[in-house]
């Protein structure tokens, strides 16, 4: 028997792929969870984080899904695409919301709007495709556009253009490699609504330049001064044949931890990304399905509700920011968050601290103030602060009081 050395390895195998670990933690949800450790601990943190309504779950879908859970039929698997009865429930809230006409087999039911966000991308994606991504971006697209191997595209619009990119931008962008333009209206995290017609424009270039539209609408009915949230597919028609829509249940009917979602499509797509789902995740909880069916087939009488709270914490949060000097900020027309661009207070000493970047001053306020908010680096350049306003009256008020105090010892 002749003895061999053992080989010399050449290469060391990393422990994590260089494609997972290069995705970024969430920033807004580690924004929260540290809020929310600190309040643990005891400190008097107001959380400004969150991208979740602060109501319950109506009553009428939360019994739905106590009597599903005692049904043996929902202890199963049940199809990777979705209850035929949500899937037509879906199909049918999709004609009502957004004119957009689909069979139930264009419906896929996801586990929250997120799974719908990766999908899309999954499945609409080469390596080296060119994604639009108006700027600034809910943090979830970009990772997920890598993830599928994309190349997202940033095109800023700022708060001078009421974060809304136009026509002219997306243009000079676009290359031969651009596949995918993304839509986000009312849009996490600006709170911006495209108006009917530019939702148009962008549709007309979109279609005119054989640009597929990934449009995410789960803000669709939280829009306030009289804004409407237009679906692309309803200002152009003709491009129901390459448009991906992404929803959901969380924002409309306070439904964050129930996980579901959709995306719609034409056939062929949504037949792929189910077969992309049967491997990766299956069905979606039945219990959390058939508490959806009660949601999107009741009426929308929940959301009027909590719309008019938004509405209301909305116009004090953006009066009480607007009086700090050194922060400009659009009116938001929908979601529930505020977007101000505080580049004038940066470079401006605040009790011994310069902040030079948004995420500095982030840092700052939840130091001094002990209040949360997200810095624009999660959501693009700096220069911006997330809040959300789905939080009670009277945190809201205290919270940017005590930002307003804090801003006001700027030399
Ligand atoms: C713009 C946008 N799309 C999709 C989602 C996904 O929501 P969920 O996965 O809770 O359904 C969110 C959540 O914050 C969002 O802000």
């Amino acid at each position: 028997m002749t003895e061999h050395a053992a080989p010399v390895p050449t290469h060391q195998p990393r422990r994590v792929s260089a494609r997972i670990g290069s995705i970024a933690e969430s920033a807004t949800l580690a924004v929260d969870a540290k809020a929310k450790s600190l309040k643990a601990a005891g400190r008097p943190v107001i959380g400004f984080g969150a991208g979740e309504p602060d109501f319950p779950t109506p009553d009428y879908i939360v019994e739905a899904a106590a009597r599903a859970v005692l049904d043996p039929v929902n202890h199963r698997y049940s199809p990777a695409a979705g209850l035929p009865v949500l899937r037509e429930a879906v199909a049918a809230k999709t004609l009502r919301d957004s004119g957009y006409e689909v069979a139930p087999g264009q419906v896929l039911i996801t586990n929250g709007g997120k799974q719908a966000v990766y999908q899309a991308f999954a499945t609409l994606l080469d390596p080296g495709d060119e994604v639009l991504l108006p700027a600034p971006y809910w943090t979830t697209y970009p990772e997920a556009i890598r993830l599928a191997g994309g190349v997202p595209v940033e095109v800023f619009a700022g708060e001078d253009q009421g974060y809304r990119v136009t026509v002219e931008q997306l243009e000079a962008a676009r290359t031969p490699r651009t596949k995918v333009v993304l839509f986000v209206s009312p849009s996490n995290p600006t709170g911006a609504v495209y108006t009917p017609e530019e939702t148009e424009q962008v549709g007309r270039w979109a279609l005119e330049h054989g640009i597929w539209v990934i449009t995410d609408e789960i803000y669709e009915h939280l829009v306030y001064d009289g804004a409407v949230a237009t679906s692309i597919v309803r200002a152009v028609p003709e491009l129901a044949d390459t448009t991906v829509v992404l929803n959901g249940v969380a924002k409309t009917y306070a439904m964050t931890g129930w996980r579901v979602g959709w995306m719609v499509g034409p056939a062929d797509v949504i037949k792929a990304a189910t077969n992309l789902q049967s491997h990766l995740s299956s069905n979606v909880a039945n219990v959390s399905q058939r508490a959806a069916v009660a949601a999107l087939t009741g009426d929308l009488s929940a959301v009027d509700a909590m719309r008019s709270a938004f509405d209301r914490r909305r116009r004090t949060m953006v009066r009480m920011l607007a009086e700090i000097d050194g922060v400009e900020i659009p009116v938001p027309q929908g979601a529930f968050y505020a977007y101000p661009s505080v580049k004038g207070v940066l470079g401006r000493t605040i009790r011994g601290v310069t902040p030079t970047t948004s995420a500095e001053l982030a840092a700052l306020i939840l130091d001094q103030a002990e209040v949360a908010v997200v810095p624009g680096e999660a959501f693009g350049p700096s220069g911006y602060l997330r809040l959300s306003y789905a939080l009670g009256d009277d945190d809201l008020v205290e919270g940017v009081r005590r930002i307003q105090a804090l801003l006001a010892d700027a030399d």
